[in-house]
C-alpha cells in the first residue's frame, strides 16, 4: 500500500489516497483549533498522541463488536483506515452537562444526565455546525431513517464501552462526538476518538483533562491527553 496524494486537509488531520481505492491514510497533525477555527495553535506532539489514542480506542471498540474504519497504525502520526463515504452529521452523547448544552438550556455544568442526552449536529463550518434532528437528516437526504437509527444505536453502544473504559482510569466521560460513514452499504464509525473530540474529567477532582484545557487556556493540554491515555492503558512512544 502506497500513499498516492492528498485528498483533503481538515482542521487537525490530513487525509491521503492510496493505491487501494478502499483505503486511506489519516495523518494526525499538531494543529489544534477551537471556536470554528478562530483559535488555532500548534501543540507539540499532539499529532502523535492523538494518533496513538485513537488507535487504542478504535481497537477497543472493534473488540466490543462495533465496526470502525480503523485498519492499522502506520507510523507515529499516521493510521490506515477504510475509505468511507462520510455522512455530514455529528452524533453527540452527553453523560454530564457541559459546553453548548449549558449555554443553550441554562443547565448547570456537571449535572448528571440520565438517560444520556443524544444530539445531532450538521457538519458545516460556514453554518457553525447547527443542531439538527432526524427529520432534517431524512428530509434533506443526509442519511436514511434506517441509517439515522443505526448511527444513534451505535453511538449509544460506544457510550457503554467507553464509559466503562474511562471509569477504569478514574475518569468521567462527560460527552463526545462521533462521525459515521458508509462502507459497502454498512454504517461504520469514522473520523477519530481522542481528547480533541470528547470531554474527560478526573472522577475525584472533576479536573478537565480534554480539549477544554485548550479552549479555556488552562495549560498542560497535551500532558493531560497523555495522562488520560496512560490511565486507560496506553503506552505512548
Ligand atoms: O460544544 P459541545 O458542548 O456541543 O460539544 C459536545 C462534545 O462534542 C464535546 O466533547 C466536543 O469536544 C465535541 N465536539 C467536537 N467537534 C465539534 C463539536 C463538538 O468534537 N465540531
Amino acid at each position: 500500500m502506497n500513499k498516492t496524494g492528498e485528498l483533503y486537509a481538515g482542521k487537525a488531520k490530513t487525509v491521503y489516497t492510496t493505491d487501494d481505492p478502499d483505503l486511506l491514510v489519516l495523518e494526525f497533525r499538531n494543529d489544534t483549533s477551537a471556536f470554528d477555527g478562530e483559535k488555532v495553535e500548534q501543540l507539540e506532539r499532539k499529532g502523535q498522541v492523538n494518533n496513538q489514542f485513537n488507535a487504542f480506542v478504535m481497537k477497543q471498540l472493534q473488540d466490543a463488536g462495533i465496526a470502525t474504519h480503523f485498519v492499522d497504525q502506520l507510523s507515529k502520526t499516521e493510521s490506515l483506515v477504510r475509505n468511507l463515504s462520510m455522512i455530514p452529521v455529528e452524533c453527540v452523547v452527553r453523560n454530564r452537562a457541559a459546553g453548548s448544552l449549558c449555554r443553550r438550556l441554562g443547565i448547570e455544568e456537571g449535572t448528571e444526565l440520565n438517560p444520556p442526552v443524544f444530539e445531532f449536529f450538521l457538519k458545516d463550518d460556514a453554518l457553525h455546525d447547527p443542531m439538527i434532528n432526524d427529520s432534517h437528516i431524512e428530509t434533506f437526504g443526509w442519511a436514511t431513517a434506517d441509517e439515522v437509527a443505526q448511527m444513534k444505536a451505535l453511538t449509544l453502544q460506544v457510550n457503554d464501552v467507553l464509559t466503562n473504559l474511562f471509569a477504569g482510569g478514574d475518569l468521567i466521560l462527560v460527552d463526545y462526538k462521533l462521525e459515521f460513514g458508509r462502507f459497502k452499504d454498512r454504517i461504520v464509525l469514522g473520523d477519530e476518538f481522542s481528547p480533541d473530540g470528547c470531554r474527560l474529567w478526573d472522577a475525584n477532582t472533576l479536573e478537565k483533562m480534554d480539549k477544554d484545557r485548550f479552549r479555556q487556556n488552562l495549560g498542560n493540554v497535551i500532558e493531560s491527553y497523555e495522562a488520560v491515555g496512560r490511565r486507560i492503558g496506553i503506552q505512548f512512544d
